[in-house]
């Protein structure tokens, strides 16, 4: 079942979207070849405790950390630790707020220093695949239409979604229905309507769509080592379109 959220109750996920997006500028500040994955969720979870919210994912299924931080092939899900940053990589940040009783949830994948013209590409087409699926919250689509919409976004550009992986609704929980696959043809599922509110959240990679579950049991990467790239917004469906919010970690790059 799609819960809709009352005007009040999207107000109060744009507080918690507000912290999520300032928690994302605030990492892009401090991320820098030599910094270590540890010391973003450190600086994150203090931040985050510092506005009155808390990190969503900290004890999630027994999740050990405030964020999560997934460089290069590294899809999803990487727990912060010794990992030093090195000039090149692409970092992927995923952050979630709960703050008066609901939820916002957004991830943005940053380049460490100087990084490939590759992947430069990536990203680029990471964040136009998510804007497009954004695109598609209106009421009157389907459902798949934000499916479709990221799918050919990222494969017109030569790129791969992963299939494994979906994006969700998200409010008083963090998952909600629906689940929202980056894949899919047009027309399908479920008609979008004013109050859903969703975590729309590409996960695409520069070689092939498969990935792999690491020894930790949380840490998910491209099975054939190529990068991956990871943004997401949670997002209102209104009568006036997509209401974006955790907008402003998009003014970073
Ligand atoms: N944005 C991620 C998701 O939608 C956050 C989950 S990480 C976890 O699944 F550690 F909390 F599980
Ligand atoms: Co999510």
């Amino acid at each position: 079942m799609i819960v809709r959220k009352s005007p009040a109750e999207i107000a109060q996920m744009g507080r918690a979207g507000r912290i999520v997006a300032e928690t994302l500028a605030l990492l892009g500040d401090h991320i820098r070849p030599g910094g270590t994955t540890a010391e973003l969720d450190a600086l994150a979870e203090e931040f985050i405790r510092s506005q009155g919210g808390s990190p969503t994912f900290k004890g999630y299924r027994g999740y050990p950390a405030s964020i999560c931080a997934s460089p290069n092939a590294m899809v999803v899900h990487g727990i912060p630790g010794p990992y030093t940053l090195a000039e090149g990589d692409i970092l992927s940040v995923d952050v979630g707020v709960t703050l008066g009783g609901f939820v916002a949830d957004s991830a943005y994948t940053f380049p460490v220093g100087e990084i490939s013209a590759g992947a430069e590409r990536l990203l680029e087409v990471g964040q136009a695949s998510l804007d497009a699926g954004v695109e598609q919250c209106r009421p009157g689509r389907r459902l798949s239409d934000i499916s479709h919409a990221v799918q050919t976004t990222t494969e017109e550009a030569g790129f791969s979604v992963v299939r494994s992986l979906v994006g969700h609704g998200v409010g008083r929980a963090m998952h909600e229905d629906p689940q929202i696959p980056n894949f899919g043809v047009p027309g399908r599922g479920p008609l979008l309507a004013e109050g859903m509110t969703f975590a729309i959240e590409p996960m695409i990679t520069a070689g092939g769509p498969d990935v792999v579950v690491h020894d930790d049991e949380w840490s998910i990467s491209t099975s054939d080592g190529s990068l991956a790239a990871h943004f997401e917004h949670t997002v209102a469906i209104t009568d006036s379109g997509p209401q974006i919010l955790t907008a402003e970690a998009v003014l970073l790059r």
